[in-house]
């Protein structure tokens, strides 16, 4: 449902993406694995329409997006859960999360059922709905993060290292939470960046890794 086709990119004049291709595939569950520095914040960012691709094209649902603004992308139901979070700390948790509906305009019933799936794939978000994000810790936030991505991410969500400087248990839980949407909405696509593949090989169907802005041989 999402493909990047010989994607190239460039900031500031400087190539970061070069011809990268990538397929992920209706409810399919795929890792993207770099360093630091290798591109996957980026490739991700191609996807969402954040950055322009100078070389290539950004399909989705079949459909050319590679010319059109990022807002086209939440309409495909396309969930994001970048590296940073940007959470808005003087918003409470539930409020962060009901922000990209209300950006989105979805009806108050779609609204209501959205949040109470994704309370019920993630119940830490319910004890935690009233709490400033100012107040989280690290960890905490990611979750709330994945569950504002879901809010959005009807058939596919994006997320940017979520595992990054989680604690061992937190990873845990995490991971644990991945398997629960799996096996509670089998058709949601999830694209999910890390640097240590091992960490999620368990995971996924299929691994791209992405070198110096290009995506290794496999
Ligand atoms: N806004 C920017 N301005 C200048 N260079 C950038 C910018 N964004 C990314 N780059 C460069 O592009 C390359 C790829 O960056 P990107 O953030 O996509 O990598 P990454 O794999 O997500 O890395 P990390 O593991 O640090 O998150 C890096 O060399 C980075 O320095
Ligand atoms: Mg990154």
């Amino acid at each position: 449902m999402l493909e990047l086709a010989a994607v190239s990119v460039s900031i500031a004049g400087v190539p970061v993406l070069r011809e990268v291709s990538l397929k992920v595939p209706a409810g399919g569950r795929v890792a993207l694995i770099g360093r630091n520095g290798a591109g996957k914040t980026t490739t991700l960012r191609a996807l969402m329409g954040l950055v322009s691709a100078s070389a290539g094209r950004v399909m989705i649902d079949g459909e050319d997006e590679t010319r059109l603004p990022p807002h086209h992308r939440p309409r495909h139901g396309i969930g994001y859960a970048p590296e940073d979070r940007r959470l808005f700390g003087s918003f409470t948790v539930e409020d962060n999360m009901l922000l990209p509906a209300q950006v989105l305009r979805l009806p108050a019933d779609e609204t209501r059922t959205r949040l109470a799936r994704v309370y019920s794939l993630l119940p830490e978000l319910k004890d935690l709905s009233q709490r400033k994000a100012a107040g989280l810790s690290g960890g905490q936030g990611k979750m709330v993060a994945l569950g504002r991505a879901l809010m959005v991410g009807t058939r596919a969500v994006l997320l940017d290292e979520p595992f990054q400087g989680l604690a061992p248990a937190l990873a845990l839980r995490y991971a644990d939470a991945l398997r629960r949407l799996r096996a509670a909405l089998p058709d949601v696509a999830i694209l999910i960046t890390e640097s240590n593949p091992e960490l999620l090989r368990p995971l996924v169907e299929q691994t791209y890794v992405i070198e110096r802005g290009e995506i290794a041989p496999a």
